[in-house]
């Protein structure tokens, strides 16, 4: 019997058409260019238009990798979109995407692991595939992070943009396709790290003024702190899982959450900045949408190719973090 396995087979990403620059946002808040980019990389930042929603982003860019897969959206078997800022409380916006792009045939759920999402979904997607019970399965991650932040708060407004992007997992050679991979999460540190109380069920001990519930919240300090140390350590894992060492690897793609996270997690691997692949400078932090834009964004500026043995990794609210090895 030949052996086969679960791979990408198309990658698609969607950002709406309006841009903001930091010039933009250095009229909104007392702020300047050179602090946003020399404390986090960011240059300018997609934002959504006030009549889209996230599975509206979330549509595009799985249309857009159904198409590069060469499939119909009939073929599509599961829609799982990662995101923490879904259209509604219910319904899931997975249901909204697998009407949206007419895949009728196909089963759909929400993920909510914050920025490491996407690659939750990839892990969750690989073993549907690989078991034989699913075919083609869509994993998007997408997010509207901008409707959420706080105009005034300069802490935070100047860190997140909007997007979509998309993959299609199904069957490829096994010489291809999705290797090791590392999960994980740590629910015991505080909620106040990064947290967005909305309408949620929890309500009372964490103590939120009714003004301030519907803001995403997060102490910048801590979760820097957390992404510097887990980012090189969840590499490496993905790395032994797949019994791989950095020299195997064409190119990792992080989470683009800070410059100076990627540039630390270089520095502890020994590796150059030319292994990690950076867009934080175009996109900002896009969350569980980051890491499928960022493959997007490589593959059409020639850095990622077929064939290529690629690393993604991300870290995020929950705290999570997601790892994992594969053959493009
Ligand atoms: N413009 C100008 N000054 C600012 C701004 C701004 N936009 N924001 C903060 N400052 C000021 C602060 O008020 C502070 O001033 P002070 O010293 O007078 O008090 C000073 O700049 C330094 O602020 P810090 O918060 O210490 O800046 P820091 O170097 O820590 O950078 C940042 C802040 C960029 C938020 C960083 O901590 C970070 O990137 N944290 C990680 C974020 C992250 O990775 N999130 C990932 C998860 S996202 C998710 O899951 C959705």
């Amino acid at each position: 019997m030949v052996k086969k396995n679960a791979g990408i087979i198309g990658i698609g990403a969607y950002l709406p058409d309006k841009i903001l620059t930091n010039a933009d946002l250095e009229k909104i808040v007392d702020t300047s260019d050179e602090w946003i980019v020399s404390r986090s990389g960011i240059r300018k930042r997609h934002i959504a238009d006030a009549n889209e929603a996230t599975s509206d982003l979330a549509a595009h860019a799985a249309s857009k990798a159904i198409k590069d897969a060469q499939l119909n959206p009939g073929d599509i078997d599961m829609v799982i979109v990662a995101t923490i800022t879904p259209d509604m409380m219910i319904p899931s916006t997975a249901t909204r995407v697998q009407g949206k792009i007419k895949a009728t045939h196909a089963c759909a759920f929400d993920i909510e692991a914050a920025c490491s999402g996407f690659v939750y979904g990839l892990a969750i997607a690989k073993s549907f595939v690989l078991n034989g019970e699913m075919r083609n399965i869509v994993v998007i991650g997408a997010e509207i992070l901008t409707r959420y932040v706080d105009w005034n708060d300069r802490t935070m407004c100047v860190l997140f943009g909007d997007g979509a992007g998309a993959v299609v997992v199904s069957t490829v050679d096994a010489e291809r396709g999705l290797l090791g991979f590392h999960l994980g999460a740590d629910g015991n540190t505080p909620r106040k790290w990064l947290m967005l109380p909305g309408s949620g069920s929890f309500n009372g001990s964490v103590p939120v003024s009714e003004d301030r519930k519907d803001f995403m919240t997060m102490d910048g300090k801590a979760i820097f702190k957390f992404g510097v140390s887990i980012l090189p350590n969840i590499i490496n894992k993905a790395l032994i899982q797949s019994h791989l060492t950095s020299n195997d690897i064409k190119l990792i793609v992080p989470h683009q959450a800070n410059i100076r996270i990627i540039e630390s997690a270089a520095k502890r691997l020994g590796l150059g900045m030319e292994k990690f692949y950076v867009n934080i400078d175009q996109r900002a932090n896009t969350s569980a949408a980051s890491i499928p834009i960022a493959m997007s964004d490589a593959k059409n500026e020639g850095k990622l190719q077929n064939g290529d043995t690629i690393v993604l990794a991300g870290f995020g609210a929950g705290l999570t973090w997601a790892s994992i090895a594969l053959v493009l």
